[in-house]
């Protein structure tokens, strides 16, 4: 495939324009101008194409809890949004705690996902080491969680905490307050990577900075709902873990991301049906549909630039999580791209959404632009309101 006339970022941030030849679902050549008669074309007559979104926090909730969203609507919602791999989280029913577990997740996301994935696998408080040990090439981290959340996957024992770091390759931790201190010194002690899930406040900032500065291997991430609400927000559907903070936190974010502390944009895509929702108080909020196309309305505030949302949604993610074949766009890379119209700017509506939780945080906001195709290692998955092949494979992760 060929497609033509693409607004592509240059390394200094500006937008240059670029044919981009694709071949066995790599790109294989970008050019200010190549003809090739043979070749399937696509011209986009100038507008945008970035990487496609890699969102390392999903929680797609299969098996177990499938009326919420499952592999297939849940990567259909990513494909609409411009995720173009996703890594999902263990809290299903059952947890993916042992090999067993895993094997069966990846299973059940055979032929039926819209795009790529991979999965995390999970830290039990009754010590599954010895499943650590056999899968940690398989998963992309050990997920922790050292606060209670949605799910029952809260470890507090010492004893197993120590067996997990020890076993683990890489551990990602779901930690607010003091927890997020205790985490980075077993990744210390443990002499283990870390990466910290959704950090929400300035005091958590303040804690990593330093220990970054101390030369700790700790990478951070922060989801978009505590980018775009404050508290002053808070509603029965906005309620989510962490929960959604004050504005001077939400600013230290911001400002987190352009001092380069903040690695990563995951979502924490934690779909709950709107049932639930009016029913109860219950944590978590869908958010792969729309929050690049929300993202993209603080790219055109001028809150952060392309370059920079391109860093933390995919460049980032794939060399944080090693992830094969995702080197962005350049040659060699997979074909994972998304064609983003920003002057079709709209209003998020309940109808919409694809997701089976059926609501979006982003409801009756207006969107920076519309993501107007995906493709996946060349495939054509999303254009223009239509889904198309589900091509998506599981990932490896290189080293
Ligand atoms: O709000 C949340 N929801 N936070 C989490 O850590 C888990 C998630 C979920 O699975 O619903
Ligand atoms: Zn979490
Ligand atoms: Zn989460």
């Amino acid at each position: 495939m060929l497609i033509k006339n693409c607004r592509v970022l240059a390394e200094s941030g500006e937008l240059v324009l670029k044919d981009i030849l694709i071949k066995d679902g790599k790109i294989v050549e970008i050019n200010d101008k190549i003809d090739r008669l043979d070749e399937e074309i696509l011209d986009i007559s100038g507008k945008i194409v970035i990487p496609g979104c890699i969102d390392v926090h999903t929680h797609m909730r299969e098996p177990g809890l499938t009326s919420k969203e499952d592999l297939e609507s849940g990567s259909k919602a990513c494909v609409k949004g411009g995720v173009t791999t996703f890594l999902d989280m263990p809290n299903t029913v059952p947890n993916t705690i042992t090999e067993r577990d895993l094997n069966e997740k990846e299973r059940l996301a055979q032929n039926r996902c819209y795009c790529d994935y991979g999965f995390h696998f999970g830290g039990s408080r009754f010590e599954n080491s010895k499943e650590i040990e056999r899968v940690k090439d398989r998963v992309a981290t050990t997920k922790i969680f050292l606060n209670m959340s949605t799910g029952d996957m809260l470890v507090e024992s010492e004893e197993v905490l120590s067996k997990i770091f020890k076993s683990s390759k890489f551990v990602s931790v779901h930690s607010e307050g003091e927890m997020v201190q205790k985490a980075i010194e077993l990744s210390k002690r443990y002499d283990k990577p870390l990466y910290l899930c959704h950090i929400s406040t300035a005091e958590e900032l303040e804690i990593i900075k330093k220990a970054k500065k101390e030369g700790a291997k700790i990478y951070v991430e922060v989801a978009p709902h505590h980018l775009v609400f404050t508290e002053d927000n808070r509603d029965n559907f906005l309620r989510m873990k962490p929960e959604l903070k004050s504005k001077s936190d939400c600013e230290a974010l911001w400002r987190g991301i352009d001092e380069g502390v903040i690695d990563t944009i995951g979502t924490d895509h934690a779909p709950h049906t709107v049932l639930e929702k009016e029913k109860k108080i219950i944590f978590g909020v869908p958010s792969v549909e729309n929050y690049l196309e929300i993202l993209l309305k603080e790219v055109k505030n001028k809150r952060i630039s392309l370059k920079k949302l391109v860093e933390l949604t995919s460049l980032n993610p794939a060399k944080i999580f090693k992830i094969k074949g995702k080197n962005g766009l350049n040659v060699g890379s997979d074909a994972d791209l998304v064609v983003i119209d920003l002057d079709k700017e709209y209003l998020v509506k309940r109808k919409d959404i694809v997701s089976k939780s059926g609501w979006s945080p982003y409801e009756n906001m207006q969107t920076g632009g519309t993501v107007e195709t995906t493709i996946v290692r060349g495939e054509i998955v999303y254009h223009k309101g239509e889904f198309y092949n589900k091509i998506g494979k599981g990932v490896s992760y290189y080293e």
